[in-house]
């Protein structure tokens, strides 16, 4: 949400979201960053936030905005802010900078140290064939975010809609080593991976196609840019209700054959499950009980 537009800060604490972010860079005019930054501390103070982590996009390192938007939002409502994302990083030193003067505001302001994470936004190819040590660059970090308007600007790619392939290249998709790179570095260090935005707010099909494409690889959400994407992007990275089952009945059965009858390698049905196969069901559970899903099937030996 644009922390330049008071109503759209209100219009975000209604939404079914998991997480907000309230944006001092991109979509905030240079005219307007100093009222955005005024705007996003009234905003994290007074409002009802529950149920949503509250994150802060501040602007990049290039420019001469970043230590006043860190300085001026931690002091003035680092109380109510679960996490700062920093865009455009491209080595690690970015992140330790951040680190650093979260570290030192929260001293001042005697709040808890450490306790304010920090996302990083991979936009750039420097920023991708640097993923791995930005990943292991700070015990803040706790998700990489893909940013892909700026990276397909970045790298040339010839397309102007975001997350659609290039026209003209039929032979694969454009965006599977990009995310898959984001992938390794973020698990390699324990860390969420976020997909980024879909521009054409009113294409539903099309956000769904480009979200299904991240939550099939193992993404662990997207952003929503207006509110017409958000039953979508829940929809979308929820398991669907068989597959939830199916993960809930391997993980019971599982437990069952390896306990009772003191058994590895069982049959469930047509199909053969292990120690494998529980840590398969256990991501999947996992989300759908994230999502709220409820067991239809039970498990009988
Ligand atoms: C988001 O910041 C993007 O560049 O896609
Ligand atoms: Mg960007």
């Amino acid at each position: 949400m644009p922390g330049s537009n008071p109503r759209f800060l209100e219009k975000a604490q209604t939404l079914p979201v998991d997480e907000v972010f309230l944006d001092l860079e991109d979509s905030v005019a240079p005219s307007a960053k100093e009222e955005a930054r005024k705007n996003v501390v009234a905003a994290l103070r007074e409002g009802d936030w529950s149920g949503k982590t509250r994150v802060v996009r501040v602007n990049d390192l290039t420019t001469q905005w970043t230590y006043r938007d860190v300085i001026e939002i931690v002091e003035g409502a680092g109380e109510f802010l679960d996490c700062v994302i920093l865009p455009k990083v491209q080595d690690p030193t970015e992140v330790v900078w951040l680190d650093t003067l979260l570290t030192q505001i929260e001293k001042t302001m005697g709040y808890d140290v450490g306790r304010i994470g920090i996302e990083a936004q991979i936009e750039n190819a420097r920023g991708l064939v640097n993923a791995d040590a930005i990943a292991g660059s700070s015990k803040r970090l706790e998700t990489l975010v893909f940013g892909p308007a700026d990276f397909m600007a970045s790298i040339n790619m010839r397309t102007l809609v975001v997350g659609e392939q290039p026209p003209g290249y039929v032979e694969g998709d454009a965006y599977h080593y990009i995310l898959m790179r984001l992938l390794m570095a973020a698990r390699m260090h324990d860390l969420q991976v976020i997909d980024g935005p879909y521009l054409q707010i009113r294409d539903i099909e099309g956000f769904k196609r480009a979200a299904r494409r991240s939550a099939a690889l193992g993404f662990d959400g997207k952003w929503v840019l207006h509110p017409s994407q958000v039953d979508a992007a829940n929809e979308v990275f929820s398991p669907s209700q068989e597959d939830y089952d199916h993960a809930e009945l391997i993980l019971e059965a599982y437990e069952y054959y390896t306990t009772v009858e003191k058994r590895g390698a069982v049959m469930l049905g047509d199909e053969m499950i292990d120690e494998a196969s529980r840590k398969m069901a256990l991501v999947v559970a996992a989300k759908g009980r994230a999502a709220g899903l409820a067991r239809t099937k039970s498990f009988t030996p």
